[in-house]
């Protein structure tokens, strides 16, 4: 599926994200971006797309790209995986290409318990520019605090 840029996509199931990631993504604006699961690159040309036209940025994407089990033969997304990884690499190429800034994309090909792993080991653990709150950072609900039960009167 050639799309106006010339990325190509056998799918347009990220299109069902764009509505949460149009809104997410320039309220968080991140600059080090970790992606898990990039697949043909649709996302990761999204985020290319969308943040390096304003700012040089930072992506790493970990993926196996040996899919998971919807991906195998008789699964309900059946892919070549080998094409999937051509087409990775090809759309983020586009997508480089195009930005007007600069793109550090690095790819970390591997199951992402090992490569996140890996990060951590390398001193990248808080290098990301999203991550959950940390626990302290979380207020405690005031029903909780005065230990009466969510819906309890008095
Ligand atoms: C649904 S696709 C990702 C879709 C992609 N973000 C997009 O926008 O098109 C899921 C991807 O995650 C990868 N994957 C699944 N489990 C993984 C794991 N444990 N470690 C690394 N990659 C994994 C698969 O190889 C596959 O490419």
């Amino acid at each position: 599926m050639p799309t106006k840029l010339g990325y190509n996509f056998s799918n347009s199931w990220f299109d069902e994200n764009l509505g949460v990631w149009d809104q997410l993504i320039p309220s968080i604006n991140p600059t080090r971006i970790l992606e898990v699961g990039s697949f043909e690159g649709n996302s990761t040309c999204y985020l290319i797309d969308k943040l390096a036209s304003e700012k040089e940025i930072e992506i790493h994407c970990v993926d196996t790209w040996e899919g998971g089990i919807e991906h195998k033969e008789g699964g309900f997304a059946h892919a070549n995986m080998n094409e999937t990884e051509k087409l990775f690499k090809q759309n983020t190429q586009i997508s480089i290409a195009n930005a007007k800034n600069k793109v550090n994309l690095a790819i970390h090909k591997g199951l992402s318990s090992i490569e996140l792993s890996r990060l951590i080991a390398a001193g990248k653990s808080e290098y990301f520019d999203f991550r959950a709150p940390r626990k302290k950072e979380i207020s405690t609900p005031p029903s909780i605090n005065k230990k009466t039960p969510y819906g309890a009167k008095g």
